[in-house]
């Protein structure tokens, strides 16, 4: 088995891309290398470009009920963009110092998220450094003074650093870049989809920083977190990897490290009503939650056996939660800034499963999910009812995707 490179990394029986990467065989006096990957065929369109052996992105959504079977892991050469990610694989991990974590928008959302993560020690977070910034230099120094006003008396533990960023040296600095800018937020009293109607605006601003992460040659993880969730972390794979001709090139961001972060919340609104029906142990430990922060995700009791009236409950709870508090007369987003980043980003970081919406055959779904290298769908056996739902969801997701033109089309 020939085997290219020296790095912690290396390439088995595929000359062809470690000669683009400059990779000679590896030499004998290299200790084994930590992670093996071999050449796998797929579509790099509508496929993580890497994958540990964990996950086989050929098997589409069923990796949302299977393990996958392979040995080891894979990635696509056909992805131009692949050797970037290749390289940085293949780096020494970490400094050990922890990660920095830059939070661009800081609203309301954002705020609340960059407070919670500010007051997370580093211990628990891992997060050494938060980078803020926002457009409005005035809303940036207030939260400059405001996170920077952040301690404990004589404690031990240490809280992250909070450091003032312009969105362009974000990219040259940190590890992940959580999105959470928005043009404008549909005020109080507004009636249907104050999420969709974002996606124009939003996706104007995501593109600009695209452009940026771009020219810094960004790798680290991209993680949307304004709405429209999912359709924003479908914009930014498909935005950053096409030409003005529309064509695919492949040489943007890797799909495996863009992800969805909005339904840490919608688990929160769930387990809420659980709570208050007196089902939560059941739904806590079994239960669970896939598709989109918006209208059409799904909630179940318990995902092997489901009740269909709880599961009901549940998922009208997940999807009715932002309306209750704006029939208040306010925005929700302490919930928001808490469940979906505050309380999601720290055991995401540490590779523990979260939610979150990663790519699953073309598209972006929320489903229980788990970081290594790139963030992949986790398995669990579910009752065939559960499957079928989800089954339909996703088609019908994949369908809207490709009417708002976010999808190539294959073939
Ligand atoms: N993922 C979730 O769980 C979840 C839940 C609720 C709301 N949201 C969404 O989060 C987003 C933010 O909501 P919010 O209430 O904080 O909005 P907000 O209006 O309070 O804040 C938006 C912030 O973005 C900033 N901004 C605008 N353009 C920018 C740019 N180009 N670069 C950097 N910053 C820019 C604004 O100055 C403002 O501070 C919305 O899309 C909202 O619908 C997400």
């Amino acid at each position: 088995m020939r085997t290219f490179g020296n790095g912690r990394a290396a390439l088995v029986a595929d000359a062809i891309t470690a000669e683009k990467l400059g990779w000679g065989p590896r030499r004998r006096s290299r200790p084994e290398p930590e992670i093996l990957l071999r050449p796998r065929d797929g579509d790099p369109r509508c496929e993580p470009w890497m994958a540990p052996d964990w996950h086989d992105p050929s098997k589409g959504l069923e990796s949302v009920r299977r393990k996958s079977r392979r040995r080891h892991w894979s990635y696509l050469p056909n992805a131009p963009g692949v050797l970037r990610y290749l390289e940085k694989l293949a780096e020494p991990p970490g400094n050990g110092k922890g990660w920095c974590v830059a939070v661009a928008g800081l609203g309301r959302v954002g705020g609340v998220a960059a407070t919670a993560l500010a007051t997370t020690p580093s211990r628990a977070s891992g997060i050494r450094e938060l980078l803020i910034s926002d457009v409005d230099a005035a809303n940036q120094e207030r939260w400059l003074l405001e996170l920077g006003s952040i301690a404990t008396w004589r404690g031990e533990d240490v809280l992250p650093r909070v450091v003032p960023t312009t969105l362009s040296q974000g990219f040259d600095r940190c590890d992940v870049f959580l999105f959470a800018a928005s043009d404008s937020v549909p005020p109080v009293g507004t009636r249907g989809d104050v999420r969709g109607v974002q996606f124009g605006p939003n996706r104007t601003i995501l593109r600009a920083l695209l452009d940026q992460a771009r020219a810094a040659t960004y790798t680290g993880l991209f993680l949307i977190v304004s709405d429209p969730v999912e359709r924003l972390a479908q914009a930014a794979f498909h935005d950053s990897n096409q030409d003005a001709s529309g064509a695919f090139t492949g040489d943007g961001l890797a799909p495996e490290r863009i992800a969805g972060l909005g339904l840490g919340v919608m688990w929160g609104r769930a387990l809420a009503c659980a709570r208050r029906e007196g089902w939560d142990q059941t739904v806590a430990r079994f239960g669970g939650l896939y598709g989109p922060h918006g209208a059409e995700v799904v909630a179940f009791d318990d995902i092997r056996k489901p009740d269909t009236a709880r599961s009901d409950s549940l998922s009208a709870a997940a999807r009715e939660g932002n309306l209750r508090i704006r029939d208040l007369g306010h925005l929700p987003y302490v919930g928001p800034g808490v469940s979906s980043v505050g309380l999601t980003l720290p055991p995401l970081l540490a590779g523990k499963e979260v939610l979150a919406s990663v790519l699953i055959d073309g598209i972006y779904f929320g489903a229980p999910a788990r970081l290594d290298w790139g963030m992949y769908p986790t398995a669990r056996p579910m009752a065939p009812k559960v499957w079928k739902t989800l089954l339909d969801l996703h088609g019908r997701l994949q369908a809207q995707a490709c009417a708002l033109d976010l999808i190539w089309h294959r073939g």
